[in-house]
């Protein structure tokens, strides 16, 4: 059996007074391919922010619950969101130019 790579527990967010994830518990085993589908607007992109902490960026963005990365809560205060970025990243389904290079 597969070890679980990325576990979320109860994760819910909220845009200031907008809550757009709720109570969020699912596990996505290693060496696999997880697809999450749903329509547009439901909290795709924004659940998977939370995995590599893009949400800080996010003025307002709040987050509870619980968020694991091979088994270390990635909120954690010791963890380095840059560090977690090299290992997880984003391949954006619109083009996202890095500032002065178009
Ligand atoms: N930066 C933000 N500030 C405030 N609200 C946001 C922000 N980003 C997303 N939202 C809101 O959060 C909800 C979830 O949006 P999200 O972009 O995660 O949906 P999605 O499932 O990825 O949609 P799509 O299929 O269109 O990509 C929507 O109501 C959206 O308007
Ligand atoms: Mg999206």
């Amino acid at each position: 059996m597969s070890e679980i790579e990325i576990e979320s527990r109860n994760l819910d967010l909220w845009y200031g007074s907008a809550q757009a994830l709720k109570n969020i518990s699912m596990a996505m085993p290693e060496k696999k391919v997880t697809a999450i589908i749903g329509p547009s607007g439901c909290g795709k992109s924004t659940f998977i922010r939370c995995i590599n902490r893009m949400n800080d960026l996010v003025k307002g963005c709040r987050i509870t619950g619980e968020l694991l990365f091979e088994g270390t809560s990635v909120y954690d205060s010791g963890v380095d969101a840059v560090e977690l970025r090299k290992k997880i990243g984003m391949v954006f389904h619109e083009p996202n130019p890095f500032p002065m290079s178009n």
